[in-house]
């Protein structure tokens, strides 16, 4: 059974710009049509841009919001039809960090396990603080946290009733190394002891780190999905990188990525290395620091999100 299961998910907000018009407002797709399956046991990561789709996703899974279209389960219950129990079975932490200020760390969560029907969860609760370096924060109240701290109460917070299926929307995004280091290596650990674990990230490092299998997300439709390993696989396997004062004839940046002053070339062996650093040394331009570098995830996601859908690795897989 899939832990996870988005079949043909839809979902319309009204479009910004007509809503101002006196006429019935129109719609944009956060989400198209997504199709979705993640099994049990898998560490999944969910990656796009800002704006792809991915916290629609998160809040339709969660049943914060309705889908316009399509089915949403958790272990086989619809999110809607059978919200208690699909529910009960995800823990999820939120992209935004909210709280009751009013509260201390543990009765946060003593309040949050009765909030599931969960008794008795003392020994739990202390585990979770010491797994993610909260012990000494336990009796602290939540606006003397700092927000790093406030982000591991809210990892706690979404675990307190051991949930099946857990959920991260950018749980990392402004933390400090410290906290990224303690996180997964608690979530690896639940991971390896049976619980499905779902991430969005913006450190495409991390992605590949923990990750079997990705979906990539762009303007609300899935633009690849596969086996982490695979998706590195079809990535060129190296990268030049170099240094220009100077623009490059069109032919040529057409081919690049261009950052400033950073020129990057994806390139699969010394020949063509060789080929297009002969190309900038021809239109007379030179190339400083130049660096060889072997192709990762980010590379992929650039090639990905600039490519037109058709062409796109590992889609058929979805469609
Ligand atoms: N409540 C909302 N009302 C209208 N538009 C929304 C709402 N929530 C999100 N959106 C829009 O839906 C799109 C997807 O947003 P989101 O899921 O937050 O993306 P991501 O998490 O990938 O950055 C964005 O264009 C966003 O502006
Ligand atoms: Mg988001």
């Amino acid at each position: 059974m899939a832990a996870i299961s988005f079949q043909s998910v839809s979902k319309a907000y009204p479009s910004p710009k007509s809503s101002k018009s006196s006429e019935r407002p129109g719609t944009f797709l956060a989400l198209d049509a997504v199709s979705l399956d993640i099994q049990e046991g898998e560490f999944f990561g969910l990656l796009g841009p800002n704006g792809a789709g991915k916290t629609t996703m998160i809040s339709v899974l969660a049943g914060l919001t309705r889908a316009t279209s399509g089915r949403v389960s958790v272990l086989g219950h619809d999110v809607q039809a059978d919200f208690a129990a699909a529910r009960r079975a995800l823990g999820v932490v939120p992209q935004e960090l909210v709280f009751d200020p009013f509260f201390n760390v543990r009765e946060l969560l003593r309040i949050q396990s009765g909030y599931f029907g969960v008794k008795n969860n003392g020994a739990w609760i202390d585990e979770l603080l010491e797994s993610l370096g909260l012990a000494d924060k336990a009796n602290a109240n939540m606006r003397q946290l700092s927000g790093g701290m406030k982000r591991r109460v809210l990892v706690a917070q979404a675990l307190v009733h051991k949930p099946p299926v857990i959920v991260l929307d950018e749980p990392t995004a402004g933390v400090d190394v410290e906290l990224r280091q303690t996180l997964w290596q608690f979530i690896a650990k639940l991971n390896r002891e049976g619980h499905t674990v779902l991430l969005t990230t913006h450190y495409l490092e991390e992605a590949e780190a923990l990750c079997g299998r990705i979906a990539m997300l762009k303007t609300g439709r899935i633009v690849a999905l596969d086996k982490t390993s695979d998706l590195l696989k079809a990535a060129s396997s190296n990268v030049l990188r170099f240094k220009l004062d100077a623009e490059m004839p069109k032919a040529l940046a057409d081919k690049a990525r261009i950052t400033g002053r950073i020129v990057q070339f994806p390139a699969n062996d010394a020949l063509e290395i060789e080929r297009y650093l002969a190309a900038v040394r021809e239109a007379g331009l030179v190339a400083q620091d130049i660096e060889i570098r072997k192709a990762d995830l980010e590379d992929v996601f650039l090639d990905v999100m600039t490519q037109n859908k058709d062409s796109v690795h590992g889609v058929g897989a979805v469609a």
